[in-house]
């Protein structure tokens, strides 16, 4: 009979580990504890045992009886804390997903995408590997010529490197589109600069391109006002310096009135009272050779500039590398404009 209760026991043990729910604990409680469980058949077989035998079999039946009563009582107060715990609290405050901003390189590119688009300009893309032929050569700057000074490059290969500039897109897009038309191609640039205030070996510009017969600085001037005025406010002043660049002549700087002293001269614009933001001119007769035009038929103006900086004068930014040491600090603060 021993054997039997220990049988009894080991099942109940094994059921009770099964159990998940109070439903269920109430069914195995009843099979083992209850009034129709096991006990009282145990009872009335122990009442005609010997003396001795009676003895230590209800010895044992009392111990297991009062054991099963105990575990049932701690399976039950563990069930009920789990069940407390799974209970949905919907006074608490929701838990609030923090919210992504866009980069400030990102806003004002698109502005500035907005604002040429307005003008009938449309949006093409170059490769940001480039031979040397589209980023050099073909825009009218040869092997040896002064002008690769400026911008020393990463190369990949002997002619193979990281586009310089956005201008050897004019080449492309003139391959690919007939004239007349006004494209922007804004994108990455890379040079072999150091990483300081006002330098990155990485950085973007916005290249334009208007192509058609008789296009003129005129075009330019009026074409360049409308976008400062729209990006920067209608106070602003524009001005044009002579320059030089070998893919543009006329070439042109353009200068936008200083914000701080509205150009009286001031340490931001370094006493000159006017802040460069791109390079401009008209398409150099060789470059619409080397693109398959007849400089005689068409042609054009371009401009080229940089996001980073016109992004640092439209807001107030001192320092270049801002914007790529992801401080989430700094780029919060732009969440509020878009
Ligand atoms: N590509 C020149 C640079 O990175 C900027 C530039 C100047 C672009 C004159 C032009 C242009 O399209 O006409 O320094």
């Amino acid at each position: 009979m021993i054997e039997e209760i220990e049988q009894y026991f080991r099942d109940f043990t094994q059921e009770l580990a099964q159990v998940a729910t109070r439903d269920e604990l109430h069914r195995v409680k009843g099979k083992y504890a209850g009034r129709k469980s096991k006990f009282p058949v145990f009872l009335s077989r122990l009442k005609i045992l010997p003396l001795e035998e009676r003895r230590v079999v209800g010895q044992k039946l009392n111990e297991i009886k009062l054991l099963i009563e105990q575990l049932l009582k701690e399976k039950e107060a563990a069930l009920l804390k789990e069940e407390k715990k799974e209970v949905l609290d919907i006074s608490l405050p929701g838990k609030r997903e923090p919210l992504g901003a866009f980069h400030p390189l990102r806003i004002v590119m698109d502005e500035i995408i907005a604002i040429f688009r307005s003008l009938g300009f449309r949006v093409e893309e170059g490769p940001e590997i480039e031979t040397d032929f589209f980023n050099f050569e073909a825009l009218n700057i040869p092997r040896d010529h002064p002008a690769r000074d400026a911008q020393d490059s990463f190369y990949l290969e002997e002619n193979l490197l990281l586009r310089t500039h956005t201008s050897p897109a004019q080449i492309r897009v003139m391959r690919k589109l007939a004239p007349p038309f006004r494209v922007i191609v804004p994108g990455k640039c890379y040079r072999r600069d150091a990483f300081d205030a006002t330098h990155s070996p990485m950085f973007h510009q916005v290249e334009g391109l208007v192509v058609a017969p008789g296009i003129s600085m005129g075009d330019l001037k009026g074409t360049i006002e409308i976008f400062v005025r729209r990006l920067f406010g209608e106070e602003r002043k524009v001005r044009f310096r002579p320059s030089y660049f070998p893919f543009t002549e006329p070439s042109a700087e353009v200068d936008i009135s200083c914000s701080i002293c509205q150009g009286q001269g001031c340490r931001a614009c370094g006493e000159k009272g006017w802040l460069e933001i791109m390079g401009a001119g008209l398409v150099h007769p060789q470059v619409f050779r080397n693109a398959g035009y007849d400089p005689e038929k068409v042609q054009g103006f371009a401009f080229g500039m940089g996001v980073e900086r016109i992004t640092m004068l439209k807001f107030g930014i001192p320092d270049i590398r801002w914007f790529f040491e992801n401080d989430v600090a700094f780029l919060s603060s732009f969440k509020a404009l878009r």
